[in-house]
């Protein structure tokens, strides 16, 4: 028998049960990835474990076990239905090339049968079907028909289905194994199978064999380890061991969705569940001091939030009711998250701007859009509405393409907009464009290629260089790294002057010229402070941390990697400085290579 618990108890259960098997129990990373410009946000909970899930040893060991806040926008159009979600809670465990898919698979088994009570003829098994790049996985599914599952209970998949990763363009991949729990209604037709659109079956937990690394030439190469990565969605999971007909119904959304419920005066389903999803979403985005923009992250956040406003007016909701929903989220998610309830505030204050900013012209912008849709008949056949007008609608009224394109569908089924005529126009417009952006939500990590590599570390000399020139006060807010720069934000109330430039870059040029070592060493967080440390995101780190050093100049606790010694870096450059937010200044650098005539030149004697 099923095991009722709360999405709580769930995640408590899963870690002791882990913990109980030798997993060390990681903290979670932000919703920001750190370093990575490659990815807009955290999808999975091996997203920040790609260095050591590609051979880094890990501070906490081989074995690891977590929950991590996470956000996907490729379902955001799914969202409404049962079961997706743009932000979710995912737990996960790791092994780091120590045990692979027969303990793996046991280890879930056990847990969902005799941990949660799930009824074992109640789960269905999907399996790798093999192609050019790897076998069938008939190892995995053995391994599930020892345990007991019918051969009838078990599919084999294509890649599409069943293979997960890289996150980006590259990194470690492989097949998958993922559990389905059936929920009982009927079949929806003869071929009604895992995976099948009409949710009989939901996906509960993945199980990732990685032991792939894919290139950037398109190629499957073997990982230097074999590793597991593993994802079970802690609402889905509640909302079975509830038998709650979807998530919105657990005690996870219960509250949100009722205060939702009790402002509008059309409740319709949909509808609600885009809120309180987006609204969920919005305030843990906010929570990280992410305010909303027309760019990458910021936008994704906009976007979220005047979905949710566009649908409130469709449930008949008049008043602000963006924050007071927000303060329902706070409310519930502070005891696991305290830092919602640290950036209450902030968080209440903008999602209210926004909600005032987008107001202002939603009414105006959705009389205009109704006239407009007077000129297409959906007699003409499929609808293209043109992209230049959409630009407008979002130029004029600040409705973002995929609202507009919302609108349209409502009225006209199958309508879509011409998007590239959309981003020209938008390109045309804006410096910064959208289309980065759209590439980077299905996202990925930057490999820690050479390049990269070389840029994080310059990026610890250029911090602690800013501490020297400025002062001790200067505090990394957020890093990016890309092959060619490195772009840096810390705190530090005024423009630098162009001396304080050329100091910090000389700075970090002597370093290089010092050629420092950078040595690693694995200790306890408050031994690491008590040694002087930098450490930023020092709440979110376990136990066991490492800490780089560079010769006596910097050290920081960081997960890596590094290069070995300062002098493989190049000549430092500082391409930019200038203001990111109030009280925090940008900086993009690079590392130029250094050409015949800058070496010292051996001495003749
Ligand atoms: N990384 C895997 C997933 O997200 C476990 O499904």
């Amino acid at each position: 028998m099923k095991v009722r618990m709360t999405g709580r108890e769930l995640k408590a259960r899963y870690i002791e049960f882990f913990v109980s098997k030798n997993h060390k129990e990681i903290g979670q990373a932000s919703l920001i990835p750190e370093h990575d410009p490659s990815v807009l946000f955290t999808t999975a909970g091996m997203h920040p474990l790609v260095p050591y899930l590609l051979g880094e040893p890990h501070p906490q060991g081989r074995r690891l076990v977590n929950v991590q806040r996470c956000l996907r926008t490729d379902d955001i159009d799914e969202v409404g239905d049962e079961a997706h979600l743009t932000f979710f809670e995912m737990l996960g465990n790791w092994s780091l090339g120590d045990y692979f898919k027969e303990e793996a698979i046991q280890l879930s088994y056990e847990f969902l049968t005799e941990h949660l009570g799930i009824e074992p003829e109640r789960l269905w098994i999907t399996v790798f079907a093999g192609d050019d790049d790897a076998p069938r996985d008939d190892v995995a599914a053995n391994i599930w028909k020892s345990l007991g599952i019918s051969d009838q209970r078990i599919h084999y998949l294509s890649k599409k289905e069943n293979w997960w990763g890289p996150a980006g363009q590259t990194g470690p991949c492989g097949p998958d194994t993922e559990m389905f729990y059936d929920v009982g209604k009927p079949p929806c037709g003869p071929d009604c199978r895992p995976a099948c659109p009409c949710q009989k079956f939901v996906e509960i937990w993945n199980d990732v064999f990685m032991e792939y690394n894919k290139t950037a030439d398109g190629c499957y190469l073997p990982l230097r380890q074999k590793n597991v990565d593993t994802g079970l969605g802690v609402e889905r999971v509640a909302a079975v061991l509830q038998e709650r007909p979807t998530v919105f119904e657990t005690e996870l959304f219960a509250p949100i969705v009722s205060a939702i419920k009790e402002l509008s005066t059309n409740p319709l389903e949909r509808s609600i569940r885009i809120i309180a999803d987006h609204l969920r979403a919005s305030t843990f985005l906010l929570a990280e001091k992410l305010p909303p923009s027309n760019v990458e992250r910021g936008y994704v956040l906009r976007r979220l939030i005047r979905r949710a406003i566009r649908h409130g007016r469709s449930i008949g909701i008049e008043e602000d009711f963006t924050a007071p929903i927000a303060a329902v989220v706070v409310a519930e998610y502070a005891e696991d998250y305290p830092h919602l309830a640290e950036n209450r505030d902030f968080i209440l204050a903008e999602i209210q701007k926004e909600e005032r900013r987008f107001k202002e012209t939603l009414q105006k912008g959705m009389r205009e859009f109704e006239r407009e849709l007077q000129n297409y008949s959906p007699r003409q056949g499929q609808v293209v509405f043109p992209g230049e007008r959409a630009f407008y609608f979002y130029e004029t009224f600040g409705f973002p393409v995929e609202l507009t394109e919302e609108m349209l569908r409502e009225r006209l089924p199958g309508a879509a907009i011409d998007r590239q005529a959309f981003e020209k126009a938008y390109e045309r417009h804006r410096q910064m464009s959208r289309a980065g952006a759209e590439q980077k939500f299905r996202g990925g990590l930057a490999d820690a290629t050479e390049k990269t590599t070389r840029l994080h570390t310059a990026t610890h000399l250029l911090h602690q260089a800013l501490r020297t020139v400025l002062s001790q006060h200067v505090e990394q807010r957020g890093s990016n790294i890309t092959p060619d720069r490195l772009r840096f934000d810390f705190s530090h109330p005024a423009k630098m002057t162009a001396d304080e430039i050329a100091r910090v870059e000389r700075i970090v040029n002597e370093t290089i010229t010092e050629a420092l070592p950078i040595e690693v060493t694995i200790t306890t967080l408050d031994e690491a402070k008590r040694q002087g440390a930098i450490a930023l995101f020092a709440d979110k780190y376990g136990d066991n941390v490492k800490v780089y050093a560079i010769g006596d100049f910097s050290k920081e606790v960081c997960g890596g990697p590094h290069v070995s010694n300062t002098s493989k870096l190049g000549r430092f450059k500082i391409i930019k400085e200038e203001a990111c937010s109030a009280g925090v200044r940008r900086i993009r650098a690079v590392l130029e290579e250094m050409d015949e005539t800058d070496q010292t030149r051996p001495e003749t004697q």
